[in-house]
């Protein structure tokens, strides 16, 4: 038996890296799946990848009629919302005293607004659905402590658990489950972007940083997507029913807590 069988997700930010593989990896377990990205051309090749139980949706989730328009169109779709993975996310380096305003609203707006007013307009549409659902929030590694270069994503991540808690808390009396995953250092496209980043600032060749943070992950390389699915899935399927609030660390053991 599928575990997500019938069931209707949409997953934010998921023409790509991690959350196109939750995407597949869902659709596998027998969901339908909105890969809803502000990305709309490479969504649409990804939904055309995923095959007929996966369609695209535009989405910029720091816009509120955009959210509520890809709600409205995953109801359009399957009659229904299910699962969310909150998923995009953004990513930026900067010394403490380099910080701009403009790169810490941007990803502030991104990570955390756009992870609260998309939980927010999933939530009201599974209350009245009445049958409850499952929210899966992306924190990070990242959100369990800080780092001298990366202090405006690690708040972003911080807030994203710390919303997972509460939201948690405030929901579960509908049915509706908020949990988090928090991954280390995941292989892919955003990584290249970062280690190109790290390039710069610390002044190494490309390809060192990624070859350096592998190396210190205790299980001994980095993750890659497909590492991060297991948990989505329990997640959202009705083995979790009784997991409220929680950020589970799929890092490779990079993080105990
Ligand atoms: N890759 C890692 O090492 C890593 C580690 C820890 C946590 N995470 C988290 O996992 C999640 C996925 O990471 P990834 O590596 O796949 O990232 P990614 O950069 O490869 O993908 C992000 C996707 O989000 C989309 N997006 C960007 N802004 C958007 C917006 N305003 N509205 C809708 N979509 C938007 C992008 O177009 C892209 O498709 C993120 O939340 C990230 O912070 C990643």
């Amino acid at each position: 038996m599928k575990r997500l069988q019938g069931k209707s997700a949409l997953v934010t930010g998921s023409a790509r890296g991690i959350g196109r593989s939750f995407a597949q990896a869902y659709i596998n377990e027998g969901a339908t799946v909105a890969i809803a990205d502000i990305n709309l051309e490479r969504a649409q090749a990804t939904a055309d990848e995923l095959g007929p139980n996966a369609y695209a949706v535009e989405m910029d989730v720091t816009d509120q009629p955009s959210i509520d328009k890809a709600i409205a169109a995953v109801i359009e779709q399957t009659g229904k919302l299910d699962i969310l993975i909150n998923n995009a996310a953004l990513f930026d380096l900067a010394p403490i005293v380099d910080i701009t305003r403009d790169s810490f609203e941007r990803l502030f707006s991104i990570n955390v607004a756009g992870t609260l007013f998309t939980l927010q307009a999933a939530a009201r549409q599974m209350i009245r659905q009445g049958h409850g659902g499952k929210i899966i929030n992306m924190a990070s590694q990242a959100g369990r402590r800080g780092e001298a270069l990366v202090g405006v994503y690690c708040a972003t991540k911080a807030a994203v658990i710390s919303l997972t808690q509460s939201a948690g808390l405030g929901l579960i009396k509908h049915g509706i489950n908020v949990n988090a995953i928090a991954p280390g250092v995941v292989d892919g496209e955003h990584w290249d972007g970062v280690d190109a980043m790290f390039a710069e600032f610390e002044n190494r060749p490309l390809g060192e940083k990624k070859r350096l943070v592998g190396q210190e992950v205790p299980f001994g390389r980095m993750g890659t997507a497909e590492d991060l699915t297991g948990m989505a899935i329990f997640l959202a399927s009705s083995e979790s029913e009784y997991v409220v609030a929680q950020t589970y660390n799929v890092d490779g053991g990079n993080w105990m807590s």
